[in-house]
């Protein structure tokens, strides 16, 4: 068995829940993919959930619940059935506890879209095994790729990492009125401004032309980018490319290459691109 792929997903508004695009036809595929080859579980860092102090979590709800979304039907995501892996998620702490993490297990966490969002889409007829590992609030990229590379040889037992965020997620210069009138979060009236353009390019070039310890170097840099807090006026949407350049980043993966599978352009500004990083070992008819 190699290593199994991960992959960095931006998930956008929620409206990307309950609508069609070729991101959620990709995550589809993304998701056929690994089903086909069995994979023994996800394990997600989203960014919708941090830790204050020093800690980090990782979910231990057995029965977690559902955080509710605006702007898409209920029945797009309510009867959908949650699946924790508690048994990974002990390992999961295990395993970071003894890099040094101050981490503990969080038994009342319900999930959130960030994370069920993307499961839905991959997995519509039911969700694998899944881990949820938080982010720490002081969203430090280095402490983040650590968490990555923590738990990148849980790929080599066919565990899915995933990092779920957004390529270009400023909410404040996203353009809202057309999805807030008239539920188009696809409405683009001018074309998304340079800035957004200028880190979308900076994100894609990173991921696809970098591999190895260097992709680690080149993503967690990104966050000195000149345009970086144009395009990200919080950090919470860009930790999960340091988890995934983290799982992504060892001497080992030096030269693996990555693909932006899709993208969508949201709310004018905001860039939701898609990324695998890696292959499976062989092709298989899906
Ligand atoms: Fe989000």
């Amino acid at each position: 068995m190699g290593l199994t792929p991960v992959h960095f997903f931006s998930h956008g508004s929620t409206m990307m829940l309950g609508e069609q695009s070729e991101s959620a036809d990709y995550w589809r595929k993304c998701g056929e993919e690994a089903l086909a080859r069995n994979i023994q579980g996800v394990i997600v860092m989203g960014a919708h959930w941090d830790c204050l102090g020093d800690h980090i979590e990782v979910a231990t709800n057995p029965n977690p619940g559902k955080s509710p979304v605006a702007y898409v039907r209920p029945d797009k995501y309510i009867q959908y059935e949650l699946n924790p892996d508690i048994p990974t998620a002990e390992r999961c702490i295990a395993m970071l506890a003894a890099e040094g993490f101050t981490v503990r297990g969080n038994p009342t966490f319900d999930w959130i879209h960030d994370v069920y969002l993307i499961l839905i889409h991959m997995f519509p007829a039911g969700c694998p095994p899944t881990t949820i590992v938080s982010m720490n609030a002081r969203y430090d990229p280095h402490y983040h790729v650590k968490v990555g590379a923590t738990l990148r040889p849980l790929r080599r037992e066919n565990y899915l990492l995933i990092g779920t965020g957004g390529a270009v997620h400023n909410l404040y210069r996203n353009r809202w009125a057309p999805m807030l009138r008239f539920r188009d979060n696809f409405a683009m009236e001018t074309p998304p401004e340079d800035w957004a353009l200028e880190f979308r390019q900076a994100v894609e070039d990173v991921i696809t032309k970098t591999s190895g310890p260097q992709l680690r170097r080149a993503m967690t840099r990104l966050m000195k980018h000149p345009q970086f807090r144009e395009a990200h006026a919080t950090d919470d949407h860009f930790m999960a490319a340091m988890f995934v350049a983290g799982a992504m980043g060892d001497w080992e993966d030096a030269g693996t290459a990555a693909e932006m599978g899709a993208e969508s352009w949201e709310l004018t500004n905001m860039c939701n691109s898609q990324f695998t990083f890696g292959s499976w070992e062989k092709e298989i008819a899906v």
